[in-house]
């Protein structure tokens, strides 16, 4: 198949608690974007519950997939290829979008196109801004990922870097848990380091200048060592120094990485790119060092089907169409484009 600008893949996303279809026309145009959170359904339990997250997405798929495609304006027939996330991501949750997108494809006689979540985070600033240049040094920070990757052209990629423990969303989501800031983390120590004062603890920098992994557990519990030995001390305070210290890092090894490659810009993605400072940095050291900061909006920084949808397009034009008996690859790592061979 000719795969081209009036190529219109639907995208859909469930591989953790969003529940998301796309219409994304041409890799990049997005007609119609639909996300049904399940923040709600997990709030009371601090976390995502792996079978409460599957029986919602259950639920809340079709009418998911309907909505975008009632709001794209478009019939049915008018859909080229069916593109899903199948992995990395919890089982049960990959499996049910999996199984509904195989389904439509079939029943509409289209391609089907397995998408790497990782892989469709690095494309949501391509959504947005059309003229990036490669290299590109994307950092990709969410709470199951921290990772710098030389995005060199289209689905060539190099692993930079990567945390060696915890994720730096996941540093915020346990630190703010064990806080009582508020589910979920990232966002409540965002809003609550509004009123702290960064300066106020000096929370340890780990591996600043040793390669470009990061580790981000040690933190975590030099954060909770400091709140049980002093617990009159302010969360805002902590809070406002906790995000210091991770966006420290996160800037320190994302500028470095770019002036080892190269690269004409810094692109953000994952759902801690939508962290108001570490967005400031990082469009402070970008306009420094004389490179572009692409910085999507929350609503692709987060995660959704559009961004699925324009990776599933340029997959398909590239590789071609995922065979149906393809499974669902929970630890499924960036580079492993063979899978979906
Ligand atoms: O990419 P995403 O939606 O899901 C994953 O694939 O993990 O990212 C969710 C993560 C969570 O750890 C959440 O706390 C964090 O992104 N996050 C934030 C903010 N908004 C979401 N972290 C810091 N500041 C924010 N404003
Ligand atoms: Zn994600």
């Amino acid at each position: 198949m000719t795969v081209d600008e009036h190529t219109l893949v639907l995208g859909v996303e469930t591989s953790c608690d969003e529940t998301a279809a796309a219409l994304v026309l041409g890799g990049d145009d997005v007609i119609s974007s639909v996300v049904s959170s399940q923040i709600d359904l997990h709030a009371e339990f601090g976390g995502v519950v792996p079978e409460v997250a599957s029986r919602a997405h259950l639920e809340s798929l079709n009418p998911v997939v309907a909505r975008a495609i009632v709001e794209g304006g478009i019939d049915p027939s008018r859909i080229d290829a069916v593109a899903c996330t199948i992995g990395p991501g919890l089982i049960g949750a990959l499996l049910v979008g999996v199984s509904a997108a195989k389904a439509l494809a079939l029943a509409w006689d289209v391609p089907f196109v397995g998408v790497n979540h990782l892989e469709a985070h690095l494309y949501a600033a391509f959504l947005e801004d059309t003229n990036l240049q490669f290299p590109l040094v994307v950092l990709l920070v969410s709470g199951g990922h921290t990772m710098l990757v030389e995005m060199r052209d289209h689905g060539d990629y190099r692993l930079l870097g990567r945390t060696i423990d915890d994720a730096a969303g996941e540093a915020f989501d346990k630190v703010a848990r064990f806080l009582d800031l508020g589910y979920p983390g990232g966002p409540a120590i965002d809003r609550a380091s509004d009123a702290g004062d960064p300066d106020a603890i000096r929370f340890p920098r780990a591996m600043m200048d040793d390669g470009l992994d990061f580790s981000f557990s040690g933190l975590k519990t030099s954060v909770l060592n400091y709140v049980r030995r002093e617990p009159d001390v302010a969360s805002v305070d902590v809070a406002a120094s906790l995000q210091q210290a991770v966006i420290d890092v996160l800037v320190h090894k994302a500028r470095r990485a770019a002036h080892e490659v190269g690269a004409t810009g810094i692109v953000l993605g994952g759902g801690v790119a939508a962290n108001r400072l570490l967005r400031a940095e990082i469009a402070a050291a970008c306009a420094a060092d004389g490179i572009g900061a692409f910085l999507p909006s929350r609503e692709m920084c987060t995660d959704n089907a559009a961004m699925i949808a324009a990776a599933g397009w340029h997959r398909l034009r590239a590789v071609g169409p995922s065979p149906l008996d393809i499974g669902a690859f929970p630890t499924m790592p960036l580079l492993d484009q063979a899978l979906i061979r």
